[in-house]
C-alpha cells in the first residue's frame, strides 16, 4: 500500500506522487481547507485537502476523526513560504491528497498520543497499545531493538552460537522464588519457569559448544522495583577454556558496540575495577554510582577505647564505625539530619549520629559526648573542613556500610550531585567491574551460609583451604558490571570439578542427599569431561532503559507488568476454569481476590 513512511519525506521529494498509511494525529479544519497530520512509526506528515482541488477526498476528510487509520495518495509539494514548521522533520513539505481511504474508524482514545501527556500509569498500562503509539515509547522500543541487534552481531562476530534452553525446568532452591507450572500428566508435580539458563549453559560447555549466547526470557517472583520485572530479558553467555579476562573483554566489547551503535559514544575500555570489599567499604554498595564522590571513611580506630556507650557496644561485638563527610553539611537543619537518619534506619542501622564542624568548634547531639581527640580524629579521618558535617553509623560492619551507603545516595539526590545524563558524552557512562565477592554470606535469619552469587561460582584457588576454616573469607571468581550505580551484568568462572561442587553445596547447607536429588543430574555431567568455563548475563531491559534515558525498565518493554505485578490490560493473573484446575490436579484453598 504505502510508498513512503510519513516521517521520511523531505524537500528533495517535492513533485513525487506518494501513498502514505497511518493514523490521524490531528485534524484541523480551517474553513475551506482541511489539514491532517498523518502519523506512522517514522513520524508525521501534513496532508492538505481543498474542497475545489480534491472535492471527493475533501468530503471524506470532513468525516475523519483523530486516530482514524487512513490510506492517502497525492503529490509532495513545498509548503508555502512562511508556513514551514522547523520543529517538524517533515516541516518543509506537505502532501496534497487526491484520494483518501478510511481503513479503520476509531473511538476517542483514552488519552492523547503526545509525548508530554499527564496520564495515570494504570491508564497507560490498561491501554498499552495506545500508549505505545506515542513517539517516545516507539523510540524506546527501537533503541531496545538496536541493542539486541548490536548484541547478536557482536557475538556472531566472535564465533558464538545462539542456542535456546528450556523454559520449563526443575525447581531448585537458589536465587529468587520460582514461578511454578503444574504438570497435567504427572499429578502433584510442578515445573519451574527458568530464572536463568545457568545450568543448561554450563551443560552446553560440557557438550563442547565452547561459545554460547542467548537473548533469553527469565522469570523471577520477586518484589517489584523500578529495575525489576517478573519476566525480563537477559543476554546470557558462556565460554570454555577461558578465564575472567576473556569474559570481561567480551562483555566490555559488547557494551562498547551497544553504546557506539545506539548513541555514537566511544566508551573507554577496559572498565575500571574494584573489589567487592573495597566497594562496600568506600561506597557502602556492591554497585557503587561513581558519577559523584562522597566516599565513606572508617572511623573504627578513632573510637578505640572510647567512653561513648553506643560505640563501646558496637565495637565490643566486633562492629565498625563508618563515617561520611557531608560538604557544607553544617548548614543542614536538625530536620534534614533526621530525614537522613530515617534512611539509615530503613536500611538496618540502629541509628545515625552527626557532628557539625562550625567556626566555634564541633556541635550537634553527639559532639558533647565525644572527647576532644575523638572530635579532632573524626574531622581528620573524614577530611572534613570548617562548614562540613560528618555522619556516623556504628553497627555490624556490613550493616554500617550498607546503611551509610544508602544515606550517601540519598545525600546525592538531596544535594543534586548526580549529573544530568548527557547520552552522547562518554563521561555520562560510569562503568565499573566489582570483583571477588565473597563466595558466601552469613544469613543470620536462617542461621546458614548463603551464596553471594550462586552455588556454581568457583572460589579463588588460594582461598580453597579457607572453605573449611573461614568460609566468609573465601573470595569467589565473580565479576559484576555496574553502570551508574545499577547492576547491568553479573557472572563468574564456574566450578567444573564434581568434588568441589559437592563441597560448596555442603557449605551452603545442601546435604548430600538433597544435592543428589536437586542437582545430581547436573553434577553427574562433570564426571564426563567438563572443560573449565565461565560466563556472564546482562540485563537487556536495564541497559535499554539507561540508553533510552528512562528511570523504569517498563518504559522499554512493550507489555510490562504493573507495580503490583499484574497485567492491567489482560487482567492476568486471573482465576481459571474449574475443569482446568481438575485436569491439573489443583485445589485452590484461598478464595480469589475481589
Ligand atoms: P543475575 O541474577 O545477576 O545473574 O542476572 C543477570 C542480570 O539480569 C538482570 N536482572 C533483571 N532485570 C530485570 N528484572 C529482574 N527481575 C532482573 N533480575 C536480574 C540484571 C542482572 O545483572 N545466571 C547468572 C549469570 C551468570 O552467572 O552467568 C544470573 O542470572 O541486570
Amino acid at each position: 500500500m504505502r510508498t513512503h513512511w510519513c516521517g521520511e519525506l523531505r524537500a528533495s521529494d517535492v513533485g513525487k506522487q506518494v501513498t502514505l498509511n497511518g493514523w490521524v494525529h490531528r485534524r484541523r479544519d480551517h474553513g475551506g481547507v482541511i489539514f491532517l497530520d498523518l502519523r506512522d512509526r517514522e513520524g508525521l506528515m501534513q496532508v492538505v485537502l481543498h474542497p475545489q482541488e480534491q472535492p471527493e477526498a475533501y468530503k471524506i476528510a470532513e468525516a475523519v476523526r483523530s486516530e482514524y487509520v487512513l490510506g492517502i495518495s497525492g503529490a509532495v509539494r513545498a509548503r508555502i513560504p512562511g508556513a514551514e514548521n522547523p520543529k517538524m522533520a517533515t516541516g518543509d513539505v506537505e502532501v496534497a491528497a487526491d484520494s483518501i481511504e478510511i481503513l479503520a474508524r476509531a473511538q476517542t482514545p483514552p488519552f492523547q498520543i503526545e509525548d508530554r501527556v499527564d496520564v495515570k500509569e494504570e491508564t497507560r498500562l490498561k491501554y498499552r497499545y495506545i500508549d505505545l503509539r506515542r513517539p517516545e515509547m516507539q523510540r524506546g522500543l527501537k533503541v531496545r531493538h538496536e541493542i539486541i541487534k548490536a548484541i547478536r552481531d557482536f557475538f556472531d562476530g566472535e564465533e558464538f552460537i545462539e542456542i535456546e534452553t528450556p523454559m520449563l525446568n526443575k525447581s531448585t532452591p537458589e536465587g529468587a522464588r520460582d514461578y511454578l507450572v503444574p504438570s497435567r500428566l504427572q499429578p502433584g508435580n510442578f515445573f519451574a519457569l527458568q530464572q536463568s539458563p545457568q545450568l543448561f549453559k554450563q551443560l552446553l560447555m560440557v557438550a563442547g559448544f565452547d561459545r554460547y549466547y542467548q537473548i533469553v526470557r527469565c522469570f523471577r517472583d520477586e518484589d517489584p522495583r523500578a529495575d525489576r520485572q517478573p519476566d525480563f530479558t537477559q543476554l546470557d553467555m558462556e565460554v570454555s577454556f577461558a578465564g575472567e579476562a576473556e569474559v570481561r573483554r567480551l562483555t566490555e566489547q559488547m557494551f562498547v558496540q551497544i553504546m557506539k551503535r545506539t548513541l555514537g559514544v566511544d566508551l573507554p575500555a577496559p572498565f575500571p575495577q574494584m573489589t567487592y570489599d573495597e566497594a562496600l567499604d568506600t561506597y557502602g554498595s556492591d554497585k557503587p554510582d561513581l558519577r559523584f564522590g562522597l566516599p565513606m571513611v572508617d572511623l573504627t580506630r578513632v573510637f578505640d577505647g572510647t567512653g561513648v556507650q553506643m560505640f563501646q557496644n558496637a565495637l565490643s561485638k566486633g562492629g565498625a564505625v563508618k563515617g561520611l563527610r557531608v560538604p557544607t553539611g553544617a548548614t543542614f537543619s536538625r530536620k534534614e539530619f533526621e530525614a537522613l537518619v530515617a534512611v539509615a534506619k530503613t536500611f538496618g542501622a540502629g541509628g545515625m549520629a552527626w557532628v557539625l564542624y562550625g567556626p566555634d568548634g564541633a556541635t550537634g547531639p553527639l559532639a558533647k559526648a565525644l572527647s576532644a581527640e575523638e572530635v579532632a580524629g573524626v574531622k581528620q579521618v573524614a577530611g572534613a573542613l570548617e562548614g562540613d558535617a560528618v555522619l556516623i553509623v556504628t553497627d555490624a560492619l556490613r550493616v554500617a556500610q550498607r546503611s551509610l551507603g544508602e544515606v550517601r545516595l540519598a545525600l546525592a539526590d538531596k544535594m543534586n550531585l548526580r549529573p544530568a545524563l548527557e547520552p552522547t558524552d562518554p563521561e555520562s557512562w560510569k562503568f565499573l567491574w566489582v570483583v571477588d565477592a565473597p563466595m558466601v554470606e552469613w544469613n543470620p535469619k536462617e542461621n546458614r551460609w548463603d551464596p553471594t552469587h550462586h552455588p556454581f561460582t568457583a572460589p579463588h584457588e588460594a582461598d580453597i583451604p579457607l572453605i573449611e576454616t573461614d568460609p566468609g573469607a573465601v573470595r569467589s571468581r565473580a565479576y559484576d558490571a555496574v553502570l551508574n550505580g545499577s547492576e547491568v551484568a553479573g557472572g563468574s568462572i564456574r566450578i567444573h570439578d564434581p568434588e568441589m561442587q559437592r563441597k560448596v553445596f555442603g557449605l551452603i547447607g545442601i546435604d548430600q542427599e538433597k544435592a543428589e536429588r536437586m542437582f545430581g543430574w547436573f553434577v553427574d555431567a562433570y564426571n564426563f569431561g567438563a572443560p573449565p568455563h565461565g560466563g556472564i548475563a546482562a540485563g537487556v531491559d536495564r541497559i535499554a532503559a539507561m540508553v533510552a534515558g528512562k528511570e523504569n525498565i517498563r518504559e522499554v518493554m512493550a507489555f510490562p507488568k504493573s507495580s503490583a505485578m499484574t497485567d492491567l490490560m489482560t487482567g492476568a493473573p486471573d482465576i481459571v476454569d474449574h475443569a482446568l484446575l481438575e485436569d491439573l490436579h489443583i485445589k485452590v484453598v484461598a478464595p480469589p481476590p475481589e
